[in-house]
């Protein structure tokens, strides 16, 4: 799906919950963009810029260790890497590493959520490596692999193939098509 159809699917269901609770009202076209990038899982509103893991180390650092720890092993924030194997255990251990299927969904939810304490406040430049440091650091891409718009949405991530579509066909939910 194209960013500019997902916004406008998200706009229309914005729409419906207002026309049927009378709260809110639409955001402006203004108000969309200023929040800032939407990447879909396919890379579809991927900025320019790059980034490789090479340039990330500083700024995870200076910017995201001290919540993450030095290596991302988890602190005060969850661990990022490691627990690949581990899902079907007894003790899932569940990081980037081990669970996003999309590596473009990182890189959506690094530019709008991280820092936590200060979100949005990172280059696009700055989210492509700090995005590649993550995915080096488990094993996914090589130090100097340059991650852009194109070559992101090719990174294939370990577990992929891990989610089992479930639409419950017994429960009918409203809006569903045909329902
Ligand atoms: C002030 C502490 C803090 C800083 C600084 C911080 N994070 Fe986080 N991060 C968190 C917390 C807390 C969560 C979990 C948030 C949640 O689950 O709602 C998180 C979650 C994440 C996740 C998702 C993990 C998962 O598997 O769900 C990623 C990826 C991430 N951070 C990357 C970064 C990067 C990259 C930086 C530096 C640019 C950074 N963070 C800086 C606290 C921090």
């Amino acid at each position: 799906m194209s960013t500019r159809s997902f916004v406008a699917l998200a706009a229309c269901a914005i729409l419906q919950a207002q026309t049927k609770y009378g709260v809110g009202r639409p955001p402006s076209e203004a108000e969309i963009r200023a929040l800032g990038a939407t990447v879909a899982p396919s890379g579809a509103g991927l900025p320019e810029g790059s980034g490789t893991a090479a340039a990330g180390r500083e700024l995870f650092a200076r910017k995201c260790a001290r919540c993450h720890g030095e290596k991302a092993g988890g602190d005060i924030g969850p661990a990022l890497v490691g627990g690949q194997g581990t899902l079907a255990t007894a003790k899932p251990i569940r990081t980037v590493g081990s669970f996003w299927p999309h590596a473009t969904s990182v890189w959506n939810y690094v530019n709008r959520a991280m820092p936590f304490d200060k979100p949005g406040s990172l280059t696009h430049a700055e989210v492509y490596a700090a995005v590649a440091l993550i995915l080096h650091w488990n094993g996914i891409v090589s130090e100097n692999q340059v991650l852009d718009a194109k070559t992101l949405p090719a990174v294939r991530m370990p577990n992929r193939d891990g989610f089992i579509p479930d639409p419950r066909p017994d429960v009918k939910r409203p809006g569903a098509p045909g329902k």
